[in-house]
């Protein structure tokens, strides 16, 4: 099976298991819960379900358990984007090609939003019908709540919006934090339901690690050169809101070229995998060839 189909299968059964765990938009708050639907259910490529997804299928774990982790991830991405897109952030009107929740709602339902689907994740995870085992659940949700906390994700945009001069190892780590922690999480996840040996997780780490560098170098690109209509999301706004990162220190040209290189390093963690890591080896050209 082509990566692509594997990935948009795994994409919609994301967004079916999804609908099921979201709260209903019924009730007096209802406008809380049509705002969480619309922007977790909306159109998102689903890279970190995908992720953790595929290292599921590498350890054999009982699908349904790894669906409901890859979708507190998609919970947890889905609060990042709302929260990143708001005014007092990169003030965006435009996400998953359509309007940003505080641009189709307002901004005070936009960060209820956000905060009711960080929760969301959380009670996904510590669910007894996630996992049986008590021990795996809290593992879980430790290891989430640190890459999505102040040191992970949160820690990452704090620096982002800071800013970070003319120093590509402060961009390193602004971006490991920002993008990298989720991502990083997406397979740690599955290797602590698999209760994998260090020599795999530590193997699979590394990739996550790479992976995740290599994805916001693409999307930093993208903000460059590629088109707001197949973004989905307004191109540019790096250099207009003056952001440091790898494309606006080093250039473009530079900045390939480093992706070329990683992606290269980036595979080779999977060599002891063989072939059951092929879709998670092909789906580093997937990311460095993407176009939204
Ligand atoms: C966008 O993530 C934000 C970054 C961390 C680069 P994605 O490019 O994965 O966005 P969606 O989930 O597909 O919309
Ligand atoms: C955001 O990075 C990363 C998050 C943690 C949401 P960006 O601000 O570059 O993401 P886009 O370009 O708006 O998707
Ligand atoms: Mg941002
Ligand atoms: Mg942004
Ligand atoms: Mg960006």
């Amino acid at each position: 099976m082509a990566l692509a189909k594997r990935m948009a299968e795994a994409a919609d059964l994301v967004t079916v298991a999804l609908d099921q765990l979201l709260p209903r938009a019924e009730g007096p708050e209802q406008r809380l819960t049509e705002a969480m639907r619309y922007a977790a259910l909306g159109p998102g490529k689903r890279m970190r379900p995908f992720f953790a997804i595929e290292t599921g299928r590498m350890f054999d774990l009982d699908e349904r358990a790894v669906l409901r982790a890859a979708c507190a991830l998609e919970c947890i991405q889905a609060y990042s984007l709302i929260h990143d897109d708001l005014p007092c952030m990169d003030d965006d009107d435009m996400r998953r090609g359509r309007p940003t929740v505080h641009k189709a709602y307002d901004e005070a339902t936009a960060v209820l939003a956000g905060d009711a689907l960080q929760t969301v994740a959380f009670e996904i995870l510590a669910d007894p019908d996630t996992h049986h085992d008590g021990g795996v659940r809290a593992e879980m949700v430790l290891r989430l709540a640190q890459a999505a906390g102040a040191r992970g994700m949160c820690g990452g945009q704090m620096i982002d919006m800071l800013g970070v001069r003319d120093d590509l190892g402060a961009v390193a780590r602004m971006q490991r934090l920002k993008t990298g922690a989720l991502i990083a999480v997406s397979f740690e996840l599955p290797l602590i339901m698999a209760h994998a040996g260090e020599a795999e997780r530590h193997a699979l780490m590394a990739f996550a690690q790479d992976i995740g560098l290599a994805y916001q170098i693409v999307d930093d690109l993208l903000d460059v050169e590629g088109d707001s209509a197949v973004l989905g999301k307004k191109a540019g706004k790096d250099a207009e809101m003056g952001k440091a990162n790898y494309v606006t220190l080093l250039g473009a040209d530079a900045a390939r070229e480093r992706l070329a290189l990683l992606a290269e390093q980036t595979k080779s963690h999977l060599d002891p995998f063989g072939q059951q890591a092929d879709f998670l080896r092909a789906s580093v050209d997937f990311v460095l060839d993407r176009r939204n």
